[in-house]
């Protein structure tokens, strides 16, 4: 595994991420997560990106990181980055969403009590909320630093006119963001476009989720939807998403994976590490997946008539 420093901060974090956002819940089968986190683990995957909300059901996916890092991982405890986040629903009332001081701080608590964590390395507002001042969910995370229960701060989903203010806020209380988290796949660059200039100009690292498109950049729908799929869940990421066009897309882009000997989940993970991004979050179902995308690192550069031939595939 190679690392990358994220941003203008002296953390380092591995060019590939693990996600827990599916497949690690109370819902799904324990033996398997644990599986994917230790083969992680053992290829050099130093960081783990988890949320409060992670499920199903919300909370356990933090519950089996915790588990997992008691029974098995616990001695590398300081060789590991643990990220968490606050700002979506997570308990019904007033204080359970969004970006107000007492959301952030109280979740954070809980979240440390089900990963059983002293401390997450990286703590995140996981989305900008329209209804609280920029200022004081900065100021909770700044605190949530001061007191010892995070050690970097960073941002997630904010919208490019907002992102900057975060990172002046942050910066002014010596508190610098050091990543800033957003959705960005070949089929989906918009916010990669928009948002890595101004993390980068601002000293941000930039880290990518739903690199696969959630499975659609991948093998997984050339023959239908599988038993058990994402797609089968019908929650994220649904049934009529799998149209003839996704297909036909895929099977384009496969194929010029294919001349570069990757896989089409391993070229869509390569071609976001191509654009100077600090990491990539992957997700995974199984442990063929997962080690299928880590041996994306294999091969990061594109020759201009790939990239050209990328362009054309995605239209
Ligand atoms: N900040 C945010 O708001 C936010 C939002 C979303 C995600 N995230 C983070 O980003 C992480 C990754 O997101 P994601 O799970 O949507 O990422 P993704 O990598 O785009 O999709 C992962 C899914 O694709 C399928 N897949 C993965 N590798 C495959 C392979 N080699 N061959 C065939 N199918 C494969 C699996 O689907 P099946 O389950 O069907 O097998 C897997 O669950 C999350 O876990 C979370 O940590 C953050």
């Amino acid at each position: 595994m190679e690392y990358r420093f994220s941003g203008r901060s002296g953390l380092q974090l591995p060019l590939i991420s693990l996600g827990l956002w599916h497949n690690f819940g109370s819902e799904d089968p324990f033996d398997v997560a644990r599986a994917m986190l230790l083969h992680a683990w053992d290829k050099g995957v130093t960081h783990f990106d988890i949320a409060n909300n992670y499920g199903p059901a919300p909370g356990t996916a933090e519950i089996t990181f915790g588990r997992v890092l008691r029974e098995d991982l616990a001695a590398h405890r300081d060789e590991m980055i643990i990220s968490s986040k606050a700002g979506y629903w997570m308990w019904d009332g007033p204080y359970g969403n969004g970006g107000s001081r007492k959301y952030l701080i109280s979740s954070c608590d809980q979240s440390l009590r089900r990963t059983g964590l002293e401390y997450f390395d990286i703590f995140y507002s996981h989305r900008y909320d329209p209804n609280t001042p920029i200022e004081e969910t900065m100021q909770a995370l700044v605190d949530i630093v001061r007191s010892g229960k995070a050690l970097y701060v960073g941002i997630s989903n904010y919208p490019a006119d907002k992102q900057k203010e975060c990172y002046d806020y942050l910066r002014a209380a010596h508190v610098p963001c050091v990543i800033s988290q957003y959705k960005a796949s070949i089929i989906a660059p918009e916010t990669l476009q928009a948002n890595l200039p101004v993390a980068t100009e601002n000293g941000s690292g930039f880290i990518c989720f739903s690199p696969l498109a959630q499975g659609l950049l991948t093998n997984r729908y050339l023959h239908g939807i599988p038993a058990g799929s994402r797609a089968s869940k019908n929650v994220f990421l649904h049934p009529e998403q799998i149209t003839d066009e996704a297909i036909a897309r895929a099977q384009r882009l496969g194929a010029i994976a294919a001349q570069r000997g990757q896989s089409l989940a391993q070229m869509a993970i390569s071609w976001l590490l191509a654009q100077d991004v600090t990491s990539v979050i992957v997700g995974a179902s199984s442990v063929v997946q997962l080690e299928d995308n880590l041996q994306a690192i294999n091969n990061i550069s594109f020759s201009p008539d790939e990239l050209q031939a990328i362009s054309n595939s995605v239209k």
